[in-house]
């Protein structure tokens, strides 16, 4: 017999589920058998794949959720926890992007890009945190709670045209290993996925255009990504297998990050 990863009994909230990674992250959730959260501001959409997900026999829940907006995430959260039951897993996912050089970056480009990706991925991770340190680890012996950021190899090396996104993200990533250290006694694993290039909403209008297709060509194996292909690391981080990982900032960019 195969072994696969359960996630049975769990709850696990999305932020961003309403397109791109974060709808790929739930439904993966969903199928290992976590009872999902979805939250973002697009509530139509949420309704829609919760709909699918429930017609797969799985149980979702819809939140809305700016994360632009300080009380929108408490409420959120709060809410997440009334519906759904006490959260064991978040995956800190919403973003945007902006493409500019750095010389022609605005404050409203920078409030914009930071206010979602920076500030308001650290104080979504926070308001779910501060829940689980004050639950306690219900004297599990492995850590038992699990933060998942979603950082980009734009914030490992610097990539042009998006480097306000980079420094954004890079940001993130030293947020990973500072809540890892700090959290991690409170039985909180807190880990980052590096993608590489996926296509999705926020860049796909790109990959038709005769930038993308050179940046295509660039690529180690000429190819962009699917949400499929984070399926697996996605489950690793979210798994009470991977109770020793605390910390960790992966990469998942087909070797784009080794060029
Ligand atoms: N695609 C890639 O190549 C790639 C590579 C590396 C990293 N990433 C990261 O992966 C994450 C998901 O991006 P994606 O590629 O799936 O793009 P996407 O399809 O554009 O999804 C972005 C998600 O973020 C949510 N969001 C944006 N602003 C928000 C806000 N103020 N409050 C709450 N949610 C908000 C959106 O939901 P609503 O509009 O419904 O609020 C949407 O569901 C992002 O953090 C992105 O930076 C993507």
């Amino acid at each position: 017999m195969g072994r696969s990863i359960n996630l049975e009994g769990k709850v696990a909230m999305i932020t961003g589920a309403s397109s791109g990674l974060g709808k790929r992250f739930a439904q993966v959730l969903s199928q290992a058998g976590a009872k999902v959260v979805l939250a973002s501001r697009r509530v139509e959409r949420l309704k829609e794949l919760r709909a699918e997900i429930e017609a797969g026999g799985g149980a979702a829940h819809v939140v809305s959720l700016d994360v632009t907006d300080y009380q929108s995430i408490r409420s959120a959260v709060a809410h997440a926890e009334t519906e759904a039951g006490t959260i064991d897993i978040l995956v800190n996912n919403s973003g945007v992007s902006t493409t500019q050089k750095l010389a022609e970056v605005t404050p409203a480009d920078f409030e914009y890009v930071f206010d979602t990706n920076t500030r308001g991925a650290f104080f979504v991770a926070q308001e779910v945190a501060k829940r689980m340190i004050m639950r306690g680890n219900g004297g599990a012996s492995k850590p038992a709670y699990r933060i998942i950021n979603i950082a980009s190899v734009a914030g490992l090396s610097v990539l042009p045209q998006i480097g306000l996104y980079g420094i954004s993200k890079a940001a993130v990533v030293h947020m990973t290993k500072a809540m890892a250290l700090e959290w991690g006694r409170h039985g909180i694993n807190v880990n980052a996925i590096c993608p590489g290039y996926i296509d999705t909403e926020i860049n796909h209008h790109h990959w038709a255009t005769e930038q993308g297709q050179k940046l295509i060509s660039m690529l180690p194996r000429h190819r962009v990504g699917t949400p499929a292909d984070l399926d697996g690391l996605l489950l690793l981080l979210a798994a009470d297998e991977s109770a020793f990982m605390n910390g960790s900032i992966i990469t998942a960019d087909d070797g784009f990050g080794l060029m």
